[in-house]
């Protein structure tokens, strides 16, 4: 991120109008959402995470603090275009693409290759053990929501355990800094998850922002006191052959109020081999995804813009 496109940055000049590359064409500008029931929405809140609540407020506190380093200090670690580890804007490939107002720190933390150290920052003092700890425990959660994933499916609770291997983990978190015109911008723009699962903590003082698509409907969701939001990813979906969706979602940002989220990504080790599981094809339900390792998928997602559920058509089998 230069200078001149950090939203905190821009925010600070108090702006009067927004910057071009952040006002959304009026497509894509988020609108008014009514909220709709329904039983299938690749997403829940989870209450009884048993992850220690003094964990969630050192993250957070940990992630606060980093976000409100000087600009300077922030660059210390700086993402690389084209890559997803390091503080900056993701997902930006062009200079006609419209940027979110967000800015994000994200690392790769298991297993320990994919690390780059040089982006663990020094300040905050506890930054590193605090995402190690936590990770730990987001890590044991997601193993846990997979055995019952697996066991809704009538597949061994050990299923994706055994089939992901060593799997990998990431953490990203984003600083919406309020915005004078919430109504021309996205905080995020719309995209489902390329992970299995992810684990999304959202800030406690934070404004509403996370939104997720249900009927074409921008449904926003309800921060729950001291709960976790889990998205199913797209991985997920192709294993499960659909019958799990990914759930495709995006960030808004307010007026006055600030937000931070956390979100810990879950998914296959690199080589294995998805598709959908055997068990989960037949007559009924045809195959609907090809095979590919991990690894493929994870190049193609981090090479392309966020862009809803496309980037999963990489998987799917084309109709005849
Ligand atoms: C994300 O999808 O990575 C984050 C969404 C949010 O900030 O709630
Ligand atoms: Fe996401």
């Amino acid at each position: 991120v230069g200078h001149i496109d950090d939203v905190q940055e821009i925010r600070k000049a108090k702006p009067t109008s927004i910057p071009k590359r952040f006002v959304r064409n009026r497509a894509e500008r988020p609108s008014l959402s009514t909220i709709m029931s329904c039983d299938e929405w690749g997403f829940f809140q989870v209450i009884n995470h048993g992850i220690d609540l003094d964990l969630l407020e050192s993250i957070e506190k940990v992630a606060t603090d980093f976000f409100m380093l000087p600009l300077e200090e922030k660059q210390k670690y700086p993402m690389a275009p084209g890559t997803v580890q390091g503080y900056g804007q993701a997902f930006v490939f062009s200079e006609d693409q419209k940027l979110d107002w967000c800015n994000m720190f994200a690392l790769g933390v298991e297993p320990h290759f994919i690390r780059m150290p040089k982006l663990w920052p020094k300040k905050p003092l506890n930054f590193s053990e605090t995402v190690e700890e936590y990770s730990r425990e987001t890590r044991r959660l997601c193993q846990k929501l997979l055995s019952f994933i697996a066991m809704s499916l009538d597949l061994n609770k050990d299923t994706f355990e055994n089939m992901f291997r060593v799997a990998v983990q990431a953490v990203r978190m984003n600083y919406y800094p309020p915005c004078p015109r919430p109504d021309l911008v996205l905080g995020l723009s719309p995209h489902s998850d390329g992970s299995a699962l992810t684990v999304l903590q959202q800030g406690k003082g934070s404004s509403v922002g996370l939104q997720i698509l249900k009927d074409n409907t921008w449904v926003p969701v309800q921060p729950v006191p001291n709960a976790l939001v889990i998205n199913i990813g797209d991985t997920i979906e192709v294993l499960t052959n659909g019958r799990y969706k990914s759930v495709e979602h995006r960030a808004v940002t307010h007026k006055d109020k600030d937000r931070l989220s956390i979100v810990t990504f879950y998914a296959p080790s690199y080589e294995v081999e998805l598709g959908p599981i055997p068990q989960l094809v037949n007559e009924n339900s045809p195959c609907k995804y090809r095979r590919y390792s991990h690894g493929e998928y994870s190049k193609y997602y981090v090479t392309n813009k966020l862009q809803g559920k496309k980037t999963l058509e990489f998987a799917k089998i084309q109709a005849q």
